[in-house]
């Protein structure tokens, strides 16, 4: 099973925030009684929990995901750092526009799909905000004594969240590639001889991770993991006809019709299962298989987690076959 889905709920308090680039703002978030936080490993992420408001979303508040780019060892404070996203549905601009130092905000998690697996190199590949995951990472790595790299491009040098403090660390471990001096990254030269011995992380926008992706089709398996922002395109799902899913500790069996989710239906016979972003990105509503292989239709995991068919994602992932049997 991928990562780690431990998950907390606890309400915060924005104790710091600060401009860290052009569009990006950094929070710092503490307990309000100062105790201590979760753990967390690099690549992990939380929930924040915005409150309802016209400008944050509709109805019941908007909950998004954001990578901790913090210092896992300060068991104090979360830092995340958030893209002003003009196109978005109104949370990024609460954050950036109302949300001050003494506010209180839901926090979720943390939890990490995107774990940072033992190797002895890395080639660490960032687009924009992208960089968020990919920050301690690097911390982790260095600390390690691990062989690696870190390629970071975006869109002008001001944009780049984060760059001053990485190449002050890490000198010449780090290439930034601002594309209005430099153009794109290039991937061809990084990328273009697969090298078993390393694994490559790569964290940006979807045209980004589609480079990226095609370069490395030589890789071996295993090589390359993603963090993606937003849902992967899809096919159509393996059937389009009604399956069951037995919820086995509960003994209830439900119908899922093509027009409903997995998620849907478990919750209709009464299983209590988290949600967050209903995409299959952010990997909350992870649920063990027993039985069954499941179409996956996520954005999380990868090719052999896939093939293990021992967890899906029930937001978006459907059944291949007749039955399922999951753990619920
Ligand atoms: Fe986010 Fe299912 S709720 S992956």
């Amino acid at each position: 099973m991928v990562g780690t889905s431990a998950v907390n709920a606890a309400t915060l308090t924005v104790s710091a925030k600060a401009d860290v680039a052009e569009g990006v703002v950094s929070l710092t978030l503490r307990h309000p009684d100062d105790a201590r936080l979760p753990d967390w490993t690099p690549g992990a992420h939380i929930d924040l929990i915005l409150p309802r408001s016209s400008e944050a979303e509709s109805e019941g508040g908007a909950t998004r995901q954001y990578s901790l780019c913090g210092d896992r060892w300060d068991a104090y404070t979360y830092r995340i750092a958030v893209l002003r996203e003009p196109e978005g549905r109104g949370a990024s601009a609460y954050v950036h526009d109302r949300l001050r130092p003494g506010d209180r905000v839901g926090v979720g998690g943390p939890r990490n799909h995107f774990p940072l697996v033992p190797s002895e190199k890395y080639l660490f590949i960032a687009g924009g905000i992208g960089i968020t995951p990919l920050l301690p990472m690097v911390r982790q790595a260095e600390l390690l004594g691990a062989d690696w790299q870190l390629l970071y491009g975006g869109r002008t040098r001001a944009s780049m969240a984060f760059r001053e403090e990485l190449t002050a660390a890490y000198g010449d471990r780090v290439r930034i590639v601002p594309q209005d001096e430099l153009g794109l990254l290039d991937l061809a030269t990084w990328l273009s001889t697969p090298r078993p011995d390393t694994k490559v992380y790569c964290c940006g926008p979807a045209p980004l991770l589609a480079a990226v992706e095609a370069a490395c089709v030589a890789w071996p398996p295993y090589a390359l993991r993603f963090e993606r922002f937003t849902a992967a395109a899809q096919t159509a799902p393996v059937r389009e006809t009604p399956f069951e899913v037995d919820l086995r500790r509960t003994g209830r069996t439900v119908t899922v019709t093509p027009h409903i989710s997995v998620l849907e239906a478990v919750r209709r016979a009464g299983a209590d299962v988290l949600s967050s972003c209903e995409q299959g990105t952010c990997g909350t509503c992870l649920t063990p298989v027993l039985e069954g292989q499941p179409d996956h239709r996520d954005s999380v995991l990868a090719d052999h987690e896939r093939a293990a068919n021992d967890c899906m994602f029930l937001c978006v992932s459907r059944s291949c076959g007749d039955r399922l049997v999951l753990d619920l």
